[in-house]
């Protein structure tokens, strides 16, 4: 049976936690689940449920501490969420993000590359999964034809930038040193946890302190939405498969604008409540705000069918729903 000495690196943050959760819960003692993150502000270990995981304070942008991780545990698999997440964080001061999101990707291929093929057997039965996002391939108009895992990439902002700069040292180092890896491009995540300065919890936390949601621009911006535990499913079935050297993007199932998800919000705050929430405002819009996201699912589809197997999507109303009954 195969061997999972699973290193989350940035496992505090949102998504990462949700993996770390749900592998937790699949596979109990049968993985061995080791959370590598600096805990910046995005952390919060409150999140990760099991008693039983190994939390190691680091950044993967310290080669002696992030190798030593690796020999201590024996870590056969790493999925690297480790980042700095938010673009408008990005736009003020970009430089914890290049530090972190190329930098830190950098020196986590390399010290895996050297570790794993320092063993007698190699990269057999390791894996690399280093999380992307459709923002690499800047905006794509629904009307266009979508974004697929060879189109160009084409950032808008430094966020995007770093991560774009990230996936390419991945496929270089997939093709120059044979690293068995995966790098997966996302839409926008949904979930439970998230981080207040995101666009869900933020327009939550505006309604409950009964304050002006606000909204870049007119809201017209497109976004496709995937919520964490689906997305955490399809992470687990690409890191216990056999694929590795490929790039999938994983694109949720629901498309709103900004302005349409704040009113779906709001509409179901007043079903649930049988109270109105605080009014809209909206302001200024975000530098060069890319309108639409819209990569195509086939690969993944494709990929999915040789498995047999069916992904159920939690829809977004059902998750602020239970949102709002829990606050
Ligand atoms: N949230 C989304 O909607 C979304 C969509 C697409 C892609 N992504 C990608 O998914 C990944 C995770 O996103 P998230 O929303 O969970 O982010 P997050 O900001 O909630 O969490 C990031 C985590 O990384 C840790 N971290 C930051 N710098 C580190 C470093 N140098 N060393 C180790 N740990 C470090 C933080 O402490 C935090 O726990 C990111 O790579 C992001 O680009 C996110």
């Amino acid at each position: 049976m195969l061997q999972y000495n699973i290193c989350v690196t940035g496992g505090a943050g949102f998504i990462g936690s949700h993996f770390v959760n749900f592998v937790h819960k699949k596979m109990g003692e049968k993985a061995k689940i080791i959370v590598y993150d600096k805990l910046t502000y995005a952390a919060d270990l409150s999140r990760i449920k099991g008693s039983d995981v190994i939390v190691v304070e680091g950044d993967i942008c310290n080669t002696s501490h992030f190798l030593e991780t690796l020999r201590r545990y024996s870590i056969t698999h790493i999925v690297n969420f480790a980042a700095e997440s938010h673009v408008d964080r990005s736009l003020t001061d970009d430089m914890p993000f290049i530090q972190t999101n190329i930098l830190g990707t950098a020196n986590a291929i390399e010290c895996a590359t050297r570790f794993w093929s320092d063993a007698s057997e190699g990269f057999r039965g390791k894996k690399l999964i280093h999380i992307s996002t459709d923002e690499v391939y800047g905006s794509v108009l629904l009307e266009q034809l979508p974004a697929t895992e060879q189109s160009v990439l084409n950032p808008s902002n430094p966020y995007a930038a770093t991560k774009a700069a990230a996936d390419q040292l991945v496929i270089g180092k997939m093709r120059s040193d044979g690293l068995p890896a995966l790098i997966l491009r996302s839409s926008n995540v949904f979930g439970k946890d998230q981080n207040p300065e995101k666009f869900i919890p933020k327009t939550f936390q505006a309604i409950k302190e009964n304050k002006p949601i606000t909204v870049y621009g007119k809201g017209e911006q497109m976004r496709r939405w995937l919520d964490a535990t689906t997305y955490s499913e399809i992470i687990w079935l690409l890191l216990s498969s056999p694929v590795v050297g490929e790039i999938f993007n994983i694109p949720g199932k629901e498309d709103f604008t900004n302005l349409e998800l704040v009113q779906l919000i709001r509409a179901i705050y007043k079903e649930e409540t049988k109270r109105e929430s605080s009014e809209i405002q909206f302001t200024i819009d975000r530098k060069n705000h890319d309108f639409c996201y819209h990569i195509s699912g086939e690969k993944l589809e494709r990929w999915l069918v040789t498995l047999d197997k069916n992904i159920e999507y939690r829809k977004i109303s059902d998750f602020i729903a239970s949102e709002i009954k829990k606050s």
